[in-house]
């Protein structure tokens, strides 16, 4: 068993409040509005199960490195790949990882907050009673409107980015805990009751069909990086958050079952989201592939549907608002302790910091849906840059460059020890997974979609 030693930013209170606190990171945004709208762009079953290897083979032993780098080095990211190198012999280039997931988090954080703003803004239209009743050309039109408006867009980015700083500038344990242990249960309950509603009265024989039926043909190899990319941002991988998380963990609880746990969460939230939306998408004639509007058109006209539902979407855009804030604010966490840790700043000069920055690049994305919305560059607007080349790239790349360090320059005794697996052959299965699968499928899926290998 590892020493106990501790981050100078304090430690979990428990188990569970690390698990409490990594399902709420991972359990956000990711799941409910962007998971629907890729599988709908990507064309549905062969996606999906895309999806749920990359999740499987990919994200479970890289999950399991970041937290293990992040409780060996008991540091920020940044300072852990600074420290880390030097002790086993490597080069100190590598603490460009700590960077890189530093840069990746302030491109995600920026258009994140943009669309948890988007859940926020939903929450007074829908007590309000703005869906009841509505078809789906008016909740359609409600949407572009409301995109239309870049003061409206801004307002809401500010005041979801200023609730993740106000968070964070409390350091990430207080207040979280008992949130996410409550909302998240409750946001769990109601996905299964749209699922409910997308049984009785939404097309969800032909909902499953389309969600499990794979056609593989179909699926380019850019449609594999997507997906690919989604497993990383889903399970909050590949830029430190998890990383950062994990140094706040004691040595003595076991990394797999945490993982484990952490992992299931995100994932059944996920599929449960798309049962609640394509129900709907196929019954109402949506078009599955409108793009990152598709929660907020679908659910929205569901909700105006189904009895009670001016109740139930108020409730849901609020529990979606704040599984967004217990996802942003990890995304945060790399940076406000690096800047706490090295540069000796208070943490709340830190979070405000960090805030401000991506709330700065978050303006591009605003303005991406409005005014800006002719400048593009490869055929892609300023958030579409932004999300595209954090997702698909940099977490990825990330996540290769964890599974390289964590499987060739830590020494095996050490991750070990760290990962403290139940069972030998458990051990074995994860150093092959993150020595030899991961880094081959990471490299192979990146070279594919650039259409090089045919
Ligand atoms: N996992 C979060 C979600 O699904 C987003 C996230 C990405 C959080 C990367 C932290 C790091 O919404
Ligand atoms: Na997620």
């Amino acid at each position: 068993m590892p020493e106990n030693r501790q981050s100078i930013h304090g430690e979990w209170g428990s188990r569970w409040a690390f698990i409490l606190a990594a399902t709420g990171s991972a359990v956000g945004l990711g799941n409910i509005w962007r998971f629907p709208y890729i599988v709908g762009e990507n064309g549905g079953g062969a996606f999906i199960l895309v999806y749920l290897a990359c999740i499987l083979l990919v994200g479970v032993p890289v999950m399991m490195a970041e937290i293990l780098l992040g409780r060996h080095g008991r540091q920020s990211p940044i300072n852990t790949m600074r420290a880390l190198p030097g002790r086993y012999g490597a080069r100190p280039a590598w603490q460009t990882l700590g960077w890189l997931g530093v840069l990746a988090g302030f491109l995600v954080l920026s258009f994140y907050s943009v669309v948890a703003g988007w859940a926020l803004a939903y929450v007074p239209y829908s007590a309000a009673g703005t869906f009841t009743g509505a078809d789906t050309q008016a909740v359609e039109q409600f949407f572009s409107q409301l995109l239309a408006s870049p003061g409206q867009l801004l307002l809401w980015h500010t005041l979801f980015m200023a609730l993740t700083a106000g968070i964070v500038s409390r350091g990430v344990e207080r207040g979280l805990e008992k949130g996410v242990q409550l909302l998240m249960p409750l946001l769990f309950l109601l996905l299964l009751v749209m699922v409910g509603y997308g049984m009785g009265a939404g097309a969800f024989t032909e909902a499953l069909a389309y969600m499990f039926t794979p056609d593989f043909g179909a699926l380019s190899g850019k449609a594999v990086l997507v997906a690919m990319g989604q497993a990383f941002f889903s399970m909050s991988i590949g830029l430190g958050a998890i990383m950062a998380y994990g140094s706040y963990l004691s040595s003595r609880s076991s990394v797999p079952g945490n993982t484990g746990l952490i992992a299931g969460a995100d994932t059944i939230v996920a599929i449960l989201a798309g049962l609640a939306v394509f129900p709907i998408v196929l019954a109402a004639g949506l078009d599955p592939g409108s793009g990152p509007g598709l929660i907020f058109v679908t659910l929205s006209y569901g909700f105006g549907q189904m009895p009670a539902g001016a109740f139930f979407g108020t409730l849901f855009f609020l529990l979606v608002s704040f599984a967004a804030l217990s996802s942003a604010i990890s995304i945060m966490e790399p940076a406000t302790a690096y800047l706490v840790e090295t540069r000796r700043w208070r943490r709340p000069w830190a979070t405000t910091a960090v805030a401000g920055a991506a709330w700065l690049v978050g303006i591009g994305s605003v303005l991406s849906f409005n005014a800006w919305s002719g400048v593009k560059l490869f055929g892609l607007n300023f958030q579409q840059i932004m999300e595209y080349l954090s997702t698909s790239i940099m977490l990825p790349l990330g996540g290769l460059l964890i599974a390289v360090f964590a499987g060739w320059v830590l020494p095996a005794q050490v991750t070990a020890e760290e990962l403290s697996f139940p069972a030998q052959w458990g051990y074995r299965l994860w150093r092959g997974a993150i020595r030899y699968l991961v880094p081959a499928a990471i490299l192979v899926i990146f070279i594919n979609s650039l259409g090089l290998l045919g």
